[in-house]
């Protein structure tokens, strides 16, 4: 079933995150029995994100409890995984890689789950210490630490990473402001409707929020930040700046060895690049998704459900029974008490319901597409978050009027 008839297999996967933690269980349990390694270019064991910009900085969560599986787990599925080693190199036609230490390693299947990386500021002072990005563990504790000592923090982007980010550091009494370049909040997921909301609970917890704010530069006293400069020419004092202004996708690999490549390695729904045993999953594959407004065009989704569901995809095709699984996309965000669920992925022309009172704190926005609900965002009512999956996945049809009157129950709407 492999490309190549070595016995026994290897598959070897780049990247030790959700999309290649998953990938190697999921080739196991559906029965492949060969080798499989996987690098990741961290010293630590594979551990969850989410937190990150969440629990880690509340101190609600430890470093403890991040790990995704325990050392026993890898040991006992003979999943090999290699720390502190990047791939430098592959070989698509050798069907060989090689490693950051000058060895090479022949494999059946390769899986690129190499993941993304924060998007560099560009503007003068990026460097100054006390400038932080927020992607890794290393990245999220050396941000608590500095966090100790802040007083007043600029947050550079209004997007998942930036707002979380803002909040907890509110809620551990720093000064914080978020300047984001576009005119609302978390813009490029949310409808306008929960922008507002997203915006107004920011507020309501002292943060200050500037949109339509471009940072024209970042200054500092003694090699460490002092200030950023917006375009407008105010000046916002800060001791802490942190940027979330959003991912590029590492596909350096795949695009050197001239693998197909679009804002991310495209795949089609296995996972299967342009290069024969080459597959790309997690935030750095693009894969045409049915749920999306243009659904043949190969779409880079940052979101741990994708990189699962196309992970288990690829494992189907190395055990030889290739199964495509792509569930309707969901993603979630947590900001103070509020928890924010997206189902679908709406899209700008998307018609609009709102069902609830936003000024309540919960409330459901419906986004409708050619008449069908395509996306269902939620803002602390977790029981239509979980219906809105079902409706979207079913691209449940029904009339914008029916779904605004409070006394219709869209729970009717779930086919049996
Ligand atoms: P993002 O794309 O969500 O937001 C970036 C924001 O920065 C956008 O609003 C954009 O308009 C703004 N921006 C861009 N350039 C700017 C500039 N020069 N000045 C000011 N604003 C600027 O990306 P973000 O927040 O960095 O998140 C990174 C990654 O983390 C993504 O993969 C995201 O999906 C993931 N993530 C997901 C979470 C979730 O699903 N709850 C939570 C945290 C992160």
């Amino acid at each position: 079933m492999s490309p190549l008839s070595s016995t026994p297999p290897t598959l070897a996967i780049v990247g030790a995150s959700y999309a290649g933690v998953q990938l190697a269980a999921s080739a196991r349990d559906a029965g492949f029995g060969g080798r499989i390694l996987m690098f990741g270019d961290e010293p630590h064991l594979p551990y969850q994100r989410p937190p990150l910009s969440k629990g880690l900085l509340t101190g609600k969560t430890t470093v403890a409890a991040l790990a995704l599986k325990s050392a026993d787990f890898y040991r006992e599925a003979r999943i090999e995984h290699v720390p502190d080693m990047r791939v430098s190199h592959i070989d698509p036609a050798a069907h060989r890689l090689t490693l950051a230490d000058g060895s090479t390693l022949t494999w059946d299947w390769l899986a690129l789950a190499t993941g993304a990386r924060c998007r560099a500021l560009p503007m003068p002072g990026a460097g100054l210490q006390g400038v932080h990005a927020l992607r890794s563990l290393d990245d999220a504790l050396a941000l608590d630490e500095a966090a100790h000592k802040g007083k007043r923090v600029c947050v550079i982007g209004g997007g998942f990473i930036g707002l979380e980010v803002a909040a907890a550091l509110a809620g551990r009494g720093l000064e914080v402001t978020v300047v984001e370049l576009g005119s609302r909040l978390l813009s490029r997921a949310v409808t306008p409707e929960i922008s507002r909301f997203v915006a107004s609970l920011h507020a309501a917890h002292g943060v200050r929020v500037l949109c339509n704010s471009a940072v024209q530069a970042i200054h500092g006293h003694a090699g460490k930040v002092s200030a950023v400069e917006l375009e407008s020419g105010e000046c916002l004092g800060c001791d802490l700046v942190v940027a979330g202004i959003g991912v590029v996708p590492n596909d350096e690999l795949a695009r050197a060895a001239g693998i197909v490549c679009a804002n991310g390695i495209v795949t089609d729904a296995l996972g299967r690049t342009s290069a024969p045993g080459v597959l790309a999953i997690g935030d750095c594959a693009a894969t045409p998704n049915p749920h999306a407004a243009e659904p043949d065009t190969p779409l880079r989704l940052e979101s741990i459900q994708v990189a699962n569901d196309l992970a288990r995809a690829a494992a189907s095709l190395i055990a030889g029974q290739p199964q495509a699984c792509i569930a309707v996309p969901w993603f979630w965000s947590d900001q103070y008490d509020a928890k924010l669920q997206m189902a679908g992925l709406m899209s700008p022309t998307d018609d609009v319901v709102v069902r609830g009172d936003p000024a309540s704190d919960r409330f459901s926005v419906f986004c409708l597409r050619d008449g069908c609900i395509a996306a269902v965002q939620t803002v602390s009512r977790p029981a239509d978050h979980m219906l809105g999956r079902k409706l979207v996945a079913a691209r449940t049809a029904i009339a914008a009027d029916t779904l605004a009157d409070p006394d219709f129950d869209p729970r009717t709407l779930i086919p049996r």
